[in-house]
């Protein structure tokens, strides 16, 4: 019995007759011989079916082919310079799995809506092979990086009676007779769980309820979240950018073919080092009143604004010390400068937006209590976040990178509804 190889691994193959089950990605054929591009998740690959080499039924089945025809096909591997897969395979048999008919997606240009309905089919293409490749790889890059570090995973609830990142963008269902709520962010859960563990991440889905219908938002997106015991926003900042920097690293070792498939920019990428520029919220509002925006100190950044920013920086850049009135409740004011909190964003290049959203959290109990009464949040849902200040409170700092904008950026993509495998986007739930 002939091997059954991934195509991925061809190219180890080499003279040999091997076995590949997979699907017809497109065909080409001519009455002498049939060209057929095959998929089978790992990579793509072309066979060729010569007449006047198999028996007439073989070259008639493969002629008969359709897209995304499920088939196994027996052939023997030989090297080609000009493949993208360095190799081609010479198809000595064919045999139909399944024959497809009217796939829906064919060669020519789809719209986005029409693409979207088709999700569940759309990700078998090349380009979103690609992103989904690159997003595993992102995930296992930070997985990796941080596991190195002494962090520890730990698994925050996704159904939370409270909110972390303001009431408004709040997903509401229904707990048996109580109101709860779909997580916006673990991060209140993490901040108990670095007192336990020290070091902590985790890696989930994140809910918002957003109305805005932009290039960078969804109502579920995935956040990566690390929370350390004694440490302060700069020493926070440091991790931020050498987790970015590793990541960019190896995605470019791990995905050559995919960014070329995606023909992402890698010059743009290569330049991503470690340390960032910084620079504060103060600096930046200048910067923008300089380029002629109509910006007041106290104001958030949109789009437009943060787009503006990163075109002075070829490196992700961070913009430190928000004016407090504009963040989260639980954001330590900077001792200096009570009106600023120690926080960061980090903006990706090339108009991405922000990725990173991080801060010190407020370690003093008063202040904590105060913030609550300011913010109006019911003290009884946080009491055990209390908690945590009144027994071995510690300066200690955390943040949350955005996995879908994260993609977006590194695959340069237009919009993130690419970056994640079934989006949820303001007006789709399907499929
Ligand atoms: O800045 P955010 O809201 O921060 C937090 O949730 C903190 N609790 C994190 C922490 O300190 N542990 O969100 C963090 C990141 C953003 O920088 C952005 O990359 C991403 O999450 N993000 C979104 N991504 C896609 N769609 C949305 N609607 C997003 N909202 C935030
Ligand atoms: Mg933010």
């Amino acid at each position: 019995m002939v091997q059954t190889v991934f195509i991925k691994h061809l190219s180890e193959h080499i003279g040999e007759t091997i076995m590949i089950q997979g699907w017809l990605h497109t065909k080409r054929s001519s009455g002498k011989v049939a060209f057929l591009q095959l998929r089978d998740g790992t990579g793509f690959v072309q066979g060729v079916v010569t007449k006047a080499e198999v028996s007439e039924e073989i070259f008639a089945r493969a002629i008969a082919l359709t897209q995304e025809s499920s088939l196994r096909v027996t052939g023997t591997v030989v090297k080609d310079e000009r493949a993208p897969s360095g190799v081609e395979l010479q198809i000595q048999d064919v045999e139909v799995v399944y024959l497809t008919h009217d796939y829906p997606i064919t060669p020519k240009e789809h719209g986005v809506d029409f693409l979207l309905d088709h999700r569940h089919l759309w990700i078998r293409g090349p380009r979103q092979r690609a992103i989904l490749k690159i997003r595993a790889e992102i995930i296992k890059a930070i997985r990796s990086f941080l596991d190195e570090r002494d962090f520890t995973q730990v698994d925050p609830p996704i159904l939370t009676p409270s909110s972390c990142e303001g009431t408004t963008t709040l997903f509401h269902t229904q707990y048996f007779d109580r109101d709860a709520y779909l997580t916006q962010s673990g991060q209140l859960y993490m901040e108990a769980a670095a007192m336990a563990l020290g070091r902590v991440y985790s890696f989930g889905p994140t809910f918002r309820a957003e109305k805005s219908k932009t290039r960078r938002h969804l109502i579920e997106f995935w956040m990566i979240e690390p929370e350390m015991a004694y440490t302060t926003h700069e020493e926070s900042l440091v991790i931020q950018e050498q987790l970015v920097a590793y990541i960019i690293q190896h995605v470019l070792t791990h995905c050559a073919i995919e960014l070329k498939t995606l023909g992402r920019d890698l010059t743009k990428l290569q330049q991503v080092i470690a340390p960032f520029p910084r620079i504060s919220y103060d600096e930046a509002i200048t910067l923008l009143q300089k380029d002629g925006h109509e910006i007041q100190w106290g104001e958030d950044f949109g789009a437009p604004h943060e787009a503006a920013i990163v075109e002075h920086f070829s490196r992700p850049v961070f913009i430190e010390r928000f004016p407090t009135t504009i963040k989260a409740f639980y954001m330590k004011p900077d001792p200096a400068r009570p009106e600023v909190v120690l926080c960061a964003d980090l903006l990706a290049p090339e108009g991405y937006g922000e990725i990173i959203g991080g801060s010190q959290r407020i370690d003093d109990p008063d202040l904590l209590a105060a913030r609550f009464a300011e913010h109006e949040l019911p003290e009884e849902a946080y009491a055990w976040y209390m908690d945590l200040r009144k027994y071995g409170s510690v300066p200690h700092s955390g943040f949350g990178l955005g996995l879908e904008r994260t993609v977006a950026w590194i695959c340069g993509l237009e919009h993130v509804r690419e970056t994640i495998p079934f989006p949820r986007l303001l007006y789709r739930l399907y499929p």
